[in-house]
């Protein structure tokens, strides 16, 4: 079985049942990705609720008090987030009709949006073959192939985003993405993962090569 497909069958099992899991709107998993961002799930999910019952959909997003958001998201902290949402409501309203975009290269040019929140948008909305990088996904990267490149150099970001974009399963990017997201999260943690359950544990280089606590690198910034 290709490394796509076992994690996808570990997420059938282990999946965390969370609400912008169950939407393919962009509007939605936009907002649960800004949230996101800088904020553990847990602390986000309130939030999340909220401004989805007082905005349900972009236009009244693009339509609220400016001071009425900030005070939704006081807690989030980085207000940065909340001032650039407002923005790229705005903006889809004025140049997108109020029709959300779905497709990573309109994305990408909306204030707030990075390649992350791009990449997560498009395959979660519309299936787009685009990977996901984050902490999560650099760290089951690193650790399975045994990358000893940080994933901050220049020849690292360039390695692991081919590699990213090699193993996404294009006709489940949107599931695969949510996937290594998730073992990331819950099986290869950052510290003392449980590595006797793995599934990969006879495949993980880092495993083999006892460098599980080494992997990932990151140059010091
Ligand atoms: N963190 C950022 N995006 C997430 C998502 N879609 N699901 C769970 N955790 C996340």
């Amino acid at each position: 079985m290709s490394f796509s497909a076992r994690i996808l069958a570990w997420y059938q099992t282990n999946k965390r049942a969370l609400p912008w899991r169950e939407t393919t709107n962009p509007y939605i998993i936009w907002l649960s990705e800004i949230i996101l961002q800088q904020t553990r799930v847990e602390q986000g999910l309130p939030y999340f609720l909220r401004f989805v019952e007082n905005y349900p959909n972009v236009t009244k997003f693009a339509d609220a008090e400016e001071a009425e958001l900030l005070r939704l998201w006081q807690g989030l902290g980085y207000y940065s987030r909340a001032r650039n949402m407002y923005k790229a409501a705005k903006l889809v309203v004025d140049q997108h009709d109020g029709e959300f975009p779905i497709d990573y290269s309109s994305l990408i040019n909306l204030p707030g949006v990075g390649a992350y929140t791009a990449a997560a948008i498009a395959s979660f909305s519309s299936n787009e073959a685009k990977a996901v990088l984050d902490g999560n996904v650099f760290r089951v990267l690193a650790r399975y192939f045994g990358i000893a490149e940080p994933i901050n150099s220049t020849a690292g970001k360039k390695l692991f985003s081919e590699l990213a974009e090699e193993l996404i399963d294009p006709l489940r990017a949107g599931e695969y993405n949510q996937a290594i997201m998730d073992f990331g999260a819950l099986q290869c943690k950052p510290k003392n993962p449980d590595c006797s359950v793995c599934i990969f544990q006879t495949d993980c280089v880092a495993l083999q090569q006892d460098l599980v606590s080494e992997l990932p690198k990151k140059n010091k910034s």
